[in-house]
């Protein structure tokens, strides 16, 4: 595994402006050499600003939506015009906003099934749309990631077992502390990305960040810990707020 690149930017708005010039340098590399750009989101609230940023006259022509295909790495188990759905909050900040072809638009149908079903469901659309056969891994040209004040990475919160998947690309959890399902992708699917950016903003990430850099390993207290890329780039984006105590 390659050493993390962690990039201390001064407030938000750099951050945003540090991962949009990233967004748009990797998308164009990525249709050049292949013809599109496939990417994973994260939630929460950190990227939105990004999305919004990245739906503006300024930015949005910078990217050829036509070639992009979005997908998350993970969604909660409400419908997808529920206020707390990640899908819902992308297609509000930038979806809507910018030329991309509705099949490009991967979300997870949380309304297909049982959580396991949708879960599996999501697993055979990331297969479908790499060309995959049945057991391949696909390899995102990028991942964007959030990061919680718990440890947790996309929902692989601790207190679930996510963390430790090592087939399923995507799995169904229960989090207690939301009382609600979700569906996450896992580090099979993770890992196996050309580059992985985390995207952390504020003052609440200040004691978790240099515990889940340069902690000891302890991926059931802080499953952020198994994002290792196997064979990509792992970066980290930081505000100055989240990075107060980094050595
Ligand atoms: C989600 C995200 C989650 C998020 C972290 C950080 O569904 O909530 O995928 O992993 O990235 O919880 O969230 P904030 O950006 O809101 O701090």
């Amino acid at each position: 595994m390659s050493t993390p690149d962690i990039v201390v930017c001064a407030d938000r708005d750099a951050l945003n402006l540090e991962a949009a010039n990233r967004f748009v340098e990797l998308a164009e590399a990525a249709i050049a050499e292949r013809g599109r750009f496939m990417i994973a989101l994260s939630g929460g609230s950190t990227p939105k600003a990004l999305f919004e940023l990245l739906a503006s006259d300024v930015w949005k022509d910078r990217v050829d939506w036509g070639r992009v295909h979005l997908f998350w790495g993970d969604e909660r188990g409400v419908p997808k015009d529920h206020p707390e759905s990640n899908f819902g909050m992308t297609n509000r900040a930038l979806i809507a906003h910018v030329d991309i072809p509705e099949e490009n638009v991967h979300r997870v149908k949380t309304e297909g099934g049982t959580p396991d079903e949708v879960a599996a469901a999501y697993a055979d659309e990331l297969r479908a749309a790499f060309g995959l056969e049945a057991g391949g891994v696909p390899r995102f040209d990028l991942i964007h990631l959030g990061l919680g004040d718990d440890g947790h990475t996309a929902s692989m919160f601790p207190g679930t077992t996510a963390m430790h998947e090592q087939v399923k690309l995507v799995v169904a959890v229960w989090v207690e502390k939301f009382q609600q399902h979700r569906i996450t992708t896992t580090p099979v699917l993770i890992n196996n990305a050309a580059e992985v950016q985390f995207l952390v903003a504020g003052s609440s990430k200040v004691d978790v960040l240099p515990q889940v850099i340069s902690g000891a390993y302890e991926p059931d207290r802080l499953p952020s810990q198994t994002v290792r890329p196997s064979s990509g780039e792992l970066r980290w984006l930081v505000d100055r707020d989240a990075a107060a105590k980094l050595e």
